[in-house]
């Protein structure tokens, strides 16, 4: 019973206390050239699911990409990629939805914003030490 006790308090430690660690902190933007920090300041809240950046992914990119959609559109949440990939998404735009136009609704700075929430949250993303 103890131990038991003892292993449920350490599963939830690393539970609660491990996903705090090793997000990434910058952003190298391939598009504007520029390095976003994403760990202190305004960029850290609108990076974030209800910042500005999950707020533009909910809409627009989800509002194709949701589960079960008939559109043809894969289900995309920030966990289907990795950082890294998700970077590429936005430096290449080569999916075909952003060449047919079904981003344009999107302003620079909010693909920038949903790049860097997507970026931060990102599959494997507490892995991510260099952000190549
Ligand atoms: C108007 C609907 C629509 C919107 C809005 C839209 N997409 Fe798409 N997207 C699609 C469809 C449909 C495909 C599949 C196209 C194909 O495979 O021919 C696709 C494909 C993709 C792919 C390639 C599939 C994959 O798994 O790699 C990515 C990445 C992607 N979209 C990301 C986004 C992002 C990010 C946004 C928001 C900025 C977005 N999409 C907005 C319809 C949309």
């Amino acid at each position: 019973m103890k131990q038991a006790t003892s292993a449920l308090v350490i599963l939830l430690v690393m539970g609660i206390a491990l996903p705090a660690f090793g997000r990434p902190e910058t952003r190298y933007d391939a598009t504007t050239k520029t390095c976003r920090t994403l760990d202190h300041g305004p960029l850290e809240w609108e990076s974030r699911a209800w910042g500005q950046g999950g707020k533009v992914f909910r809409s627009l990119c989800q509002g194709c990409h949701f589960r079960d959609n008939d559109q043809g559109a894969p289900f995309l949440w920030a966990e289907s990629k990795t950082a890294k990939a998700w970077n590429r998404v936005f430096s290449q735009k080569y999916p075909p939805c952003a060449q047919d136009g079904s981003w344009d609704s999107m302003t620079l700075d909010e693909q920038l914003m949903v790049n860097d929430y997507l970026f931060r949250w990102g599959k494997n993303s507490r892995d991510v030490n260099d952000n190549a």
